[in-house]
C-alpha cells in the first residue's frame, strides 16, 4: 500500500529546507497528513581531530530526494571509518553530509518520489554513505533491507556496513567456496566477526588473527577453527597447519609486513583481498610468489562505490546472507551500544581495540 504514504515536499527543490509533509497510515487506510521534524538532533565533527571533537549538534531536517526514504533511527553503528573520517582522514563523498555514520537501523517515517519498496512504518536498516550519528537519517530505498527476522531492531543496525563488505569481499569479489581455507586478520573487529560466521556457514574452514588470547578464544567460539594471537604468535604457521597448502582467501585489514607474510601464507590460486592498511599502504614485497602461485590481489572500498553496485551488493546481501541469519547461523557480535551524545566515548573505546564485534549509539535517547 505504499502508494497510500507518498510525501508532499513542500520546498520542491530545495533539499536543505522544509516543511515536509508526509501521509502516514491510520485505520481506514487513507492518507493522513503528518508533519514531519524541522529539525534533528545528530553528532557533527567540530574540527577533524580527536574524540572530542564529536559535538552534539541539531541540524534542519533534510527532505528526501527521489527514491529516499526518511528513517526515525534507532540505532547507528559505529565503525572505524567513522574513526578516520573525524581524523579528517577520509572526507565523506562530494555531496553527502559531513555528519558521521554509515549504517542504521530504524522506521521509516517518509517517502521520497518514486519509492515503490517501502511504506511509512516499515521496519528497515540500511547503508549510508553518512548522515547516521542521527535521530532521523535519508536512505536509498535500494539500499534499505528488511530487519531479519529473529534479530531485534537494535541489532539490526550493526549489519549494514560489515554485511555490505563481507558479502562483497569474501563472495563476490574472493569467490568463497565450501571447503576453502579463510584466513580472518582482524577476526575480532566489526568486519572480522562477522566474516569469521559468514565463512563458516558458508562451509569454510576459517582461521583468524587477532590481538589477545581473549580475543582469540572469541573468534573460535564464532567459528574460526585456530585464531592466531599475532603478539605471540606467526600466522604463517597455518601453512604447515594446512599440511602446506595455506589460505585460499585472506580477508585483511592491516596491511604493512602483513602483505609480505600473506603472499608467503597464500595457496595456489589463492586471493588477498584488502579492506584496510592499519600498518600503513606503502611496502617492498617480493612479487614473484604472485606469479608462481598465480595469486590474486585485490581489494575495495564500499562508500565510494556507485549506487547501482552497492544496490546490486544489497539484493546479493539480502538473498545470500540475510537467511544465515534468519536461521542464526550468523549473529552481528555487539559490545556494548552507548546513546547518541556518547559518540565521543564509543570512538574512544574503537580506538583502545578492546571492543570484539560492533559498537551501537541509541539513537532514540
Ligand atoms: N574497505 C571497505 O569497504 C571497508 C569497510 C568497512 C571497514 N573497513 C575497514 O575494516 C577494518 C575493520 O573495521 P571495523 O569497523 O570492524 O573496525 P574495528 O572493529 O575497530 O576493528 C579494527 C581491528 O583492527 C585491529 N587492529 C587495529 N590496529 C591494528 C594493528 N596495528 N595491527 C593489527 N591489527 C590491528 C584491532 O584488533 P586487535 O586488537 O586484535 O589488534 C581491531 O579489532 C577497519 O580498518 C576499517 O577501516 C573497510
Amino acid at each position: 500500500m505504499a502508494g497510500h504514504y507518498r510525501i508532499i515536499q513542500a520546498a520542491a527543490g530545495n533539499r536543505r529546507q522544509g516543511p515536509v509533509i508526509a501521509y502516514t497510515a491510520n485505520p481506514l487506510n487513507t492518507p493522513v497528513a503528518m508533519p514531519l521534524p524541522t529539525h534533528t538532533d545528530c553528532i557533527e565533527i567540530s574540527a577533524p581531530g580527536g574524540a572530542g571533537m564529536l559535538r552534539p549538534t541539531r541540524r534542519p531536517l533534510p527532505a528526501p530526494g527521489p527514491e529516499e526514504v526518511v528513517i526515525a533511527v534507532h540505532s547507528a553503528g559505529v565503525n572505524r571509518p567513522d574513526v578516520i573520517q573525524r581524523q579528517g582522514l577520509y572526507p565523506p563523498p562530494p555531496g553527502v553530509t559531513d555528519i558521521p555514520g554509515l549504517e542504521v537501523s530504524g522506521t521509516v517515517i517518509a517517502l521520497g518520489a518514486g519509492v515503490s519498496r517501502w511504506a511509512v512504518g516499515d521496519a528497515v536498516c540500511a547503508l549510508l554513505a553518512g548522515g547516521g550519528y542521527s535521530r532521523h537519517a535519508l536512505a536509498h530505498q535500494d539500499l534499505c533491507l528488511p530487519v531479519p527476522p529473529g534479530i531485534g531492531l537494535a541489532e539490526a543496525a550493526a549489519l549494514p556496513e560489515t554485511a555490505f563488505t563481507v558479502w562483497f569481499n569474501l563472495v563476490q569479489q574472493g569467490g568463497l567456496r565450501a571447503g576453502d581455507r579463510v584466513l580472518i586478520h582482524g577476526g575480532a573487529s566489526g568486519i572480522g566477526t562477522l566474516a569469521i560466521q559468514v565463512a563458516r556457514a558458508l562451509g569454510a574452514t576459517v582461521y583468524a588473527t587477532a590481538g589477545s588470547d581473549d580475543k582469540c578464544r572469541s573468534c573460535e567460539r564464532l567459528g574460526a577453527e585456530k585464531c592466531f594471537n599475532y603478539r605471540r604468535e606467526d600466522f604463517t604457521d597455518l601453512k604447515a597447519l594446512t599440511g602446506g597448502r595455506g589460505a585460499d582467501i585472506i580477508l585483511d585489514m592491516v596491511g604493512g609486513d602483513y602483505v609480505a607474510r600473506n603472499i608467503r601464507v597464500a595457496a595456489r590460486r589463492g586471493r588477498i583481498i584488502s579492506l584496510a592498511f592499519l600498518k600503513g599502504s606503502r611496502v617492498e614485497v617480493d612479487l614473484m610468489p604472485m606469479m608462481l602461485k598465480q595469486l590474486v590481489l585485490t581489494g575495495s572500498t564500499l562508500r565510494s562505490q556507485p549506487l547501482a553496485v552497492k544496490a546490486a551488493i544489497a539484493r546479493a546481501v539480502g538473498e545470500g546472507l540475510w537467511p544465515l541469519v534468519t536461521a542464526g547461523q550468523v549473529r552481528p557480535v555487539i559490545h556494548r551500544t552507548l546513546p547518541l551524545v556518547e559518540a565521543a566515548e564509543a570512538h574512544r573505546i574503537m580506538e583502545s581495540s578492546t571492543h570484539t564485534g560492533k559498537l551501537l549509539l541509541d539513537c532514540r535517547a
